[in-house]
């Protein structure tokens, strides 16, 4: 004890053996929080006030890699587009050599023109029924959205009913995108990039409950954690048919505007006010593209 004693004289000086409990057991201090508190008995001086964190701050410090956008695109796995499958695919990636790439181009400046002076950045793309082209039409937009070095363009294949975007990117086996919107997997497990601009969200298994997943407010969470780490200025979500199911509307409230896609050798006019009708109450069309328009019976007859 004496030793101890002479031990807490040395370094607090004073301090004698009868003074141990209350060094080992210190009455507890309340500290106002913000200002200096002298433990060498000195005249407590005002501390400058700190600022208080807010969530943002607080989640940064915990987890600095989820809100570091750059470095999540640059750990994205590469995709690497083989010319031969794009072309298969009526996926234009040459755009200076192929004539549909300025469409494209022209499609996206239009596009983005429009979403800027909303204040958009959720678009979908839809057709009335399946096989317009509508999976192709958002593919390539999003190829061309990416075409800008500085800008960021995340696209989502969100046709859980029957995915098609894998096979148009040429990706063997992305996974069930269903594992992301539950939560299951974190993006940079699943997603990839092409190029540094374009994050792909693939999806490898269809489901059955496809409109119920779309619905389900954990999905809205999901989607929109993922594009806050990955901060995309445009998002595109590639949709089921409009007249075929439920899940175009069932997520109309995810997005701020829609894009029809028509196919000129079937879809008729009637389809397209049909599609209108449905969804003119609950978001905005963008437009409609009409795809196939060579091939269409009235560019034929000229
Ligand atoms: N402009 C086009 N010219 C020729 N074939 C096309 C064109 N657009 C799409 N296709 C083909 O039509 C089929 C259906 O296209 P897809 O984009 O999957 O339609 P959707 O998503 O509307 O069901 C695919 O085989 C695709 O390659
Ligand atoms: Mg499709």
């Amino acid at each position: 004890m004496a030793k101890a004693g002479s031990l807490m004289e040395t370094v607090f000086g004073g301090y004698g053996p009868d003074d141990l409990q209350m060094i080992k057991a210190p009455p507890p201090v309340q500290r106002p929080s913000g200002r200096a508190v002298s433990v060498f008995g000195h005249e407590r001086l005002p501390a400058p006030a700190l600022p208080l964190l807010d969530d943002e701050d607080l989640r940064n410090a915990l987890l600095p890699t989820r809100h570091d956008p750059d470095r999540l695109w640059s750990d994205l796995p590469a995709l690497r587009l083989e010319s031969a499958h794009c072309a298969a695919m009526h996926l234009v990636v040459n755009h200076r050599e192929d004539p549909v790439g300025l469409l494209y181009d022209h499609l996206r400046t239009r596009m983005l023109q429009a979403l800027q002076e909303r204040g958009w950045t959720r678009i979908a793309v839809a057709s009335p029924t399946r096989g317009c082209g509508a999976s192709t039409v958002a593919a390539n937009l999003a190829l061309a959205l990416a075409r800008r070095p500085s800008g960021r363009t995340m696209l989502i294949d969100l046709d859980l009913r029957k995915p098609g975007l894998a096979a148009i990117f040429g990706h063997p086996d992305p996974g069930p995108l269903r594992d992301v919107l539950t939560g299951l997997q974190p993006i940079e497990s699943h997603f990839c990039r092409v190029g540094r601009t374009l994050a792909l969200g693939l999806n490898g298994r269809a489901e059955v409950n496809s409109a119920e997943l779309l619905q389900e407010p954990a999905t809205a969470d999901a989607l929109e954690a993922v594009m806050e780490d990955l901060s995309p200025d445009v998002t595109i979500y590639d949709l089921p048919p409009v007249l075929e199911a439920d899940d175009a509307l069932a997520f109309l409230p995810e997005i701020d505007g829609i894009l029809l896609v028509a196919d000129a050798t079937r879809t008729s006019a009637a389809q397209i006010r049909e599609c209108e009708r449905l969804l003119q109450d609950h978001t905005q069309v963008l437009g409609v593209v009409l795809n196939r328009a060579e091939d269409s019976p009235a560019r034929r007859r000229r």
